[in-house]
C-alpha cells in the first residue's frame, strides 16, 4: 500500500488566508492589518510573506528580487519561487495550521502562476504540478485579491521599494499580471475574493477581514 499523500496526513485545524494581487496592491499592509486585527479577536494568527520566511526563503528573496546583471529565465524564477515555498510550507504553514493556527499569507502559488504563467508566458499546467510538488498539495481555504490596475500599482511603488520585476519588465508584463490574477479568480469563485484596491485602505481592510472571517 502506498503512504497517503503528504496533503490528507493529518488534519489540519487552522486555516490559511492568502493575500494575491499585482504589485502596489498593498499585500504587506494589508496582511499586517489582518493580523492585527484577528488577534485583536483572540485568534492566534500568523503572518508569512513570499518569498521568505524562512532563512532559505530570505536567501532566495534577495536572490530573486535584487536587480541582476544576467536576466533569470522564467524556469528558473518558477523553481527558486517554488523552492521557497516548499520550505515555507514545510518549516511554518504546514506546523502553524496543524496547531490551529490562522495563516496569513502575502503571497503563496498563485503569484507564480499570475507572474511565471500569465506574465512570463509558461504554462500554467506545469506550474501547477511544479506548486503541488513544492506544497504537498496545499490549497489555502481563502484567497483575497487585491486588484488594481498595474500601471497604478507600479506608480504607488517608490524608489527603493523597486524589485527585478518592476525594473526588469515591462508594463504589458505587469498588465498580464493582472489579468492573470482576474482569470485565476474567476475561474474559481468559491475560495477567491476580489477588492477594489484602489479604495482607502480603511475600506480596503474592512473588506479583507470580512472575507476572511467568512471562512473562520
Ligand atoms: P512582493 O513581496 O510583493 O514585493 P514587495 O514586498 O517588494 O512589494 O513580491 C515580490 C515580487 O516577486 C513581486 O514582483 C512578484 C514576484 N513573484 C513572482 O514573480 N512569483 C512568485 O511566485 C512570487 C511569490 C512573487
Amino acid at each position: 500500500m502506498h503512504p497517503p499523500a503528504e496533503a490528507s496526513r493529518s488534519p489540519r485545524l487552522g486555516r490559511f488566508i492568502t493575500l494575491e494581487g499585482p504589485d502596489g496592491a498593498g499585500k504587506t499592509l494589508q496582511a499586517q492589518r489582518l493580523v492585527a486585527a484577528l488577534e485583536a479577536r483572540g485568534l492566534a494568527t500568523r503572518l508569512t510573506r513570499e518569498p521568505g520566511g524562512t532563512s532559505l526563503g530570505e536567501g532566495l528573496r534577495s536572490i530573486l528580487l535584487t536587480p541582476g546583471e544576467s536576466p533569470i529565465s522564467p524556469r528558473a524564477d518558477a523553481l527558486l519561487f517554488n523552492a521557497a515555498r516548499a520550505q515555507l510550507v514545510a518549516e511554518v504553514i504546514r506546523p502553524a495550521l496543524e496547531a490551529g493556527i490562522i495563516v496569513v499569507g502575502a503571497r503563496h502559488a498563485d503569484s507564480t502562476l499570475a507572474y511565471q504563467g500569465y506574465g512570463a508566458g509558461l504554462p500554467l499546467a506545469e506550474l501547477r504540478v511544479l506548486a503541488d510538488v513544492a506544497t504537498g498539495g496545499l490549497r489555502p481555504d481563502r484567497t483575497i485579491l487585491l486588484d488594481i490596475p498595474a500601471e497604478v500599482g507600479l506608480a504607488r511603488k517608490t524608489a527603493d521599494g523597486v524589485t527585478r520585476f518592476e525594473a526588469a519588465f515591462d508594463l504589458g508584463f505587469h498588465e498580464r499580471v493582472r489579468e492573470g490574477f482576474l482569470a485565476l479568480a474567476a475561474a474559481e469563485p468559491d475560495r477567491w475574493v476580489v477588492i477594489d484596491a484602489t479604495a482607502s485602505p480603511d475600506e480596503v481592510a474592512m473588506r479583507v477581514l470580512e472575507a476572511a472571517q467568512s471562512v473562520l
